[in-house]
């Protein structure tokens, strides 16, 4: 499976009628099984290229190319959980055919236990993101996209999921598109890094990691950190 990504431009219209540019013309692509991690300013358009990929968005210029048949899962943002609908039946909801085991097991990694009959407007942003993404891991994706999956989260919580996201993606061969601001998360979970410019963005460098994901070890993670510290890649 490939996901072929090219965008030849995107404006938007404000209310007062006039245009912005958000995306300038950008082209890469995914295999099965790899993570690829966009990290780019505040605003330069790293949400509105997600919306593009998932088809959410059509009203682009380019050519976006998702492997048919892919089951997506996603998590936006904002959670975007159903305020009416219980934790449990946010899941169950997205992923219907996802066994009472298998959502034992994802509530349990993602400590949602005690909040499964709760309802979104009783979650922390945290608990709520979690619970996003317990929905987007049981729907056993081919294509998992993630738009800061880990922010709000306590370091210790963040490092278990990001570790969580590897183990998932290693045993399905799941292609991932993570969208994050943490330079850590990305060199320990990306396969491929793309770092954006201010908008309309732009990719100014493809950096590709060839250490397997599982056997980076903190010596060498900080050797890619080092090659990427000079400027202007730095994203913060
Ligand atoms: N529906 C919309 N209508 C008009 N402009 C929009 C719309 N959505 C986003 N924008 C503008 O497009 C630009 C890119 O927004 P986007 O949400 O894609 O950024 P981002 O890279 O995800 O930022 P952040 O890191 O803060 O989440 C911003 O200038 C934003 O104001
Ligand atoms: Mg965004």
């Amino acid at each position: 499976m490939r996901l072929e990504v090219e965008i030849t431009g995107k404006t938007y219209r404000s209310a007062a009628g006039e245009t912005h540019e958000v995306l300038a013309p950008l082209k890469f692509a995914l295999q099965s099984g790899e993570i690829g991690v966009l990290i780019g300013p505040s605003g330069c358009g790293k949400s509105t290229m997600l919306r593009i990929i998932l088809g959410l968005d059509r009203d682009f210029a380019g050519h976006v190319a998702r492997p048919p048949k892919a089951r997506i899962g996603m998590v936006f943002q904002e959670p975007r959980l159903l305020p009416w609908r219980s934790v449990e039946q946010n899941v169950r909801l997205a992923a219907p055919d996802a066994s009472d085991a298998k959502l034992a097991e994802l509530f349990r990694i993602l400590e949602l236990d005690a909040h499964r009959s709760h309802y979104p407007g009783e979650l922390s942003l945290g608990l709520a993101r979690r619970v996003a993404l317990a929905r987007a891991f049981a729907v056993e994706p081919d294509l998992l996209v993630l738009d800061e999956p880990l922010a709000s989260l306590d370091d210790a919580l963040a490092r278990r999921l990001r570790d969580e996201i590897a183990t998932l993606v290693a045993s399905r061969s799941v292609m991932t598109l993570l969208v994050t601001h943490s330079l850590d998360d990305a060199i320990r979970l990306g396969d491929r890094l793309f770092f954006l410019s201010p908008r309309p963005a732009r990719i100014v460098q493809e950096v590709p990691i060839s250490i397997p994901r599982a056997e980076r070890s903190e010596a060498e993670l900080a050797g890619i950190r080092v090659g990427l510290a000079s400027p202007p890649l730095e994203s913060k």
